[in-house]
């Protein structure tokens, strides 16, 4: 389904260039299937270097070249590229957008009535190959341009198709959610230098033990709970950390911190 593909990254930024390099590590794409342009010269030498592929100072030769595109701008940046591309943007494009909080409707309305659109929500670990993204197919997408980006996608992480609403959730969930995560390993460690443990040691099995545990859900399929009965021994030390969790709301916390960014991406989306 790849081989014959050429890609076009419009913005050659961060995500652009982790995602790119995704899709070759993963052997989905070789760098000569690759075009980027940017505005940026530096990001245009960073992704050349990077990803090993074609690189253009103006958009129009990205759509030219490719059929599938990936808008890689900043969100405020995303009408200014859509109206210069607009009118070379024709039926056999398919454009994949991952600009946080950009509408299908917007994206849509921008390229014209009939354009082919997807909306992506990545999280910033696809900048080391572990992204958690879902998307959302726009009215004229067929089922090869899902299939399309599913494969895509899972190069670099998780994904999942949803619903367009459903997009605020997964904002909340896992777009914010490393920074809940990297809070977490945070107070991880320091509660090992609270008893007397170096810190980097402490940050280093911190972030180790997230990664596990992890791992540890994916991997045996097993619910968080049955896995946490299986570590909890009747009298044992883990149980006591449990109890002072419960007496400080960790879970009930958490579940506020996804309702209440899920809530803000639904007024900025709104805005
Ligand atoms: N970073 C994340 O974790 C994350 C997570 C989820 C979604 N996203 C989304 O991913 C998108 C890209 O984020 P990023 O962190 O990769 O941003 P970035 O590093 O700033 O990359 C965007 C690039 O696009 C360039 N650009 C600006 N206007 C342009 C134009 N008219 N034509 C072509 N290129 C243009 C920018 O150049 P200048 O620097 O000169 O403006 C910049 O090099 C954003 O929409 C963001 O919402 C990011």
């Amino acid at each position: 389904m790849t081989h014959s593909l050429t890609l076009g990254f419009l913005g050659a930024g961060k995500m652009a260039s982790a995602i790119a390099k995704g899709f070759v590590r993963a052997q989905l794409l070789t760098p000569d299937q690759i075009v980027a342009s940017d505005l940026a010269e530096p990001a245009l030498t960073a992704f050349a270097a990077e990803v090993g592929a074609r690189t253009a100072v103006q958009n129009l030769e990205v759509v030219k070249t490719a059929h599938v595109l990936i808008l890689a701008v900043k969100p405020a940046q995303v009408a200014g590229v859509l109206a210069e591309i607009r009118s070379h943007f024709t039926p056999d494009h398919l454009l994949i957008s991952i600009a946080a909080g950009v509408t299908l409707a917007s994206l849509e309305r921008a390229l014209g009535e009939g354009a082919r659109v997807v909306r992506v929500m990545p999280n910033t670990p696809a900048l080391v190959g572990t992204s958690a993204s879902a998307f959302a197919v726009g009215r004229a997408a067929t089922a090869a341009d899902a299939a399309l980006t599913q494969k895509l996608l899972s190069a670099v992480g998780l994904v999942f198709q949803v619903k367009e609403p459903l997009l605020d959730g997964v904002t909340g969930l896992s777009g914010s959610g490393p920074a809940y995560v990297y809070q977490f390993i945070e107070a991880l460690s320091d509660g090992g230098v609270a008893v007397g443990l170096p810190r980097d040691v402490a940050t280093q099995l911190a972030a180790q033990t997230v990664l596990g545990a992890a791992r540890m859900v994916l991997e045996t399929g097993l619910h968080p709970g049955a896995l946490k009965d299986q570590v909890t021994s009747p009298g044992g030390t883990t149980i006591q950390g449990i109890l002072a969790l419960e007496k400080g709301a960790l879970r009930g916390t958490v579940m506020s911190a996804v309702v209440a960014a899920t809530d803000r991406a639904r007024q900025l989306g709104q805005g």
